[in-house]
């Protein structure tokens, strides 16, 4: 077969092979998340284009080249969310969530869409989970959304982590800053790339984040942001890093940590992973009080993280192998065509008694199904023939030892539970 249509560039299938490990990694995150206190939120899959442009940014990468906008029939301007925090914090407002109470502590686990030229770990759509704490201006908050963000990539199972922290000072701060960067990158304007020579006029702490080689090796010599703090910001920082101290999470401080979204005010922080190479950030976020009340809610602080769930199965991949399946399944085979029905009636009945349980609809012979009985890694093969039909008995053979015995119809299902281990729910 050749494919005349293939999956967009940028967008990947996942095939039974790899959703196992995406289902396993997503039961993991419910139930930490369960575990934190932190309650789901699902989106639609587009919103108003307005709302990336207002939160994330004009001159962000992410709406000036990589959002995916579209007129809907009514000419209205929608766009495939790119990141999560602006409808999350639109659905906050939307919904009146702060009557809920005082703290509003929510996570996703859903599909993002960024036109971003695709290489390993960098995808067109790609996934993250990821958690939102509103309500709490404190430090300690910081430190718990920091604290959720690593443990959860621990308790999957990753090491060798390197958390960085930076605060970018609250919007006063920055505004002094942006003066004399300002003024700074001002004087090597000639050698800045067009798009920063652009930002240099509308948004100059933008530059901070570039990837141009020539631009950084300016940037090294640039007045640091961190020596602009003011007071209440040092203290808020400070505490943030005692708390994480506290709570024994190894972390390094980063000179700046601008990131590639502009809503965020004070903390912002990375983990990433060295086994990724080039796209080594698994997990992003930091503080942004002032982004509801930006998008029209009361002022209200938050601070959130999100992490890609691609780029943590790639990381898991390179370190632990993935652990195989445990043969507890069950293979029901016809002896000859005429058991048919009865195969597809234990079947059923298997699995209604919490096993996996399958059967052959292509009329294959004894010998073939009991190849794919093997080749699907199953526990048992469970034999029917018309004789065993006829005296309520069927022929059990394990496929790990090859041994096989008659066993009662009646005392089947006991039977397996005890050789094949109690059936699993888990996956
Ligand atoms: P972000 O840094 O843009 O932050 O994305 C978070 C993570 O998503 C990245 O560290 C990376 O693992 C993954 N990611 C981003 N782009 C791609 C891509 N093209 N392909 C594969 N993975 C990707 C945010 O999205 C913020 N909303 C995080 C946040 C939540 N801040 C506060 N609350």
């Amino acid at each position: 077969m050749t494919a005349e249509y293939r999956s967009v560039r940028g967008m990947r299938d996942l095939l039974p092979e790899e959703t196992r490990r995406w289902r396993e990694l997503e039961n993991s995150v419910h139930g930490i998340m369960a575990r934190w206190g932190y309650g789901e939120i699902r989106t639609p899959v587009f919103e108003q284009t307005e709302l990336f442009t207002r939160s994330v940014g004009e001159d962000s990468d992410i709406v000036s080249k990589q959002m995916y906008t579209f007129q809907d029939r009514s000419k209205t301007s929608l766009t495939l969310k790119p990141e999560l925090t602006a409808p999350v914090m639109r659905a906050y407002i939307q919904h009146r969530l702060d009557r809920m109470g005082v703290l509003t502590k929510l996570y996703y686990i859903d599909s993002l869409f960024r036109r971003e030229r695709p290489q390993a770990g960098r995808l067109r759509q790609f996934r993250q989970f990821g958690a939102e704490a509103i309500g709490s201006p404190h430090p300690e908050q910081d430190a718990e959304i920091i604290a959720l963000a690593f443990r959860i990539l621990k308790e999957l199972g990753l090491e060798s982590l390197t958390l960085q922290i930076s605060s970018i000072g609250s919007p006063k701060t920055r505004a002094r800053y942006r003066d004399v960067l300002l003024r700074f990158l001002s004087d090597q304007r000639d050698k800045l790339s067009r798009t920063s020579q652009e930002r240099l006029k509308t948004n100059p702490l933008r530059i901070l984040d570039t990837k141009d080689p020539e631009e950084r090796r300016i940037l090294r010599e640039a007045p640091s942001l961190l020596d602009y703090l003011d007071h209440e910001d040092l203290a808020h920082y400070r505490t943030v890093k005692e708390n994480l101290t506290g709570l024994d999470i190894p972390f390094e401080e980063a000179p700046i940590l601008v990131r590639g979204l502009d809503y965020y005010s004070r903390t912002t922080f990375e983990i990433s992973h060295p086994e990724l190479g080039a796209q080594n950030a698994l997990c992003g976020g930091g503080r942004y009080d002032g982004l509801i009340q930006d998008l029209g809610g009361e002022p209200t602080p938050a601070v959130g993280f999100a992490t890609g769930i691609e780029r943590v199965l790639l990381a898991l991949e390179k370190t632990t192998p993935s652990p195989a399946e445990s043969p507890r399944d069950i293979y029901v085979v016809a002896a000859t065509g005429t058991v048919i029905q009865a195969v597809s009636k234990l079947a059923a009945q298997l699995r209604d008694a919490g096993f996996t349980a399958q059967f052959d609809t292509l009329r294959r012979s004894l010998k073939a199904q009991m190849r794919e009985a093997n080749r699907l890694n199953c526990a048992h093969a469970v034999i029917i023939g018309e004789e065993e039909l006829g005296s309520e008995q069927v022929q059990v053979k394990n496929l790990t030892t090859g041994q096989q015995l008659k066993v009662k119809m009646n005392s089947l299902v006991s039977y397996l539970a005890n050789s094949a281990g109690p059936p699993s729910s888990s996956d």
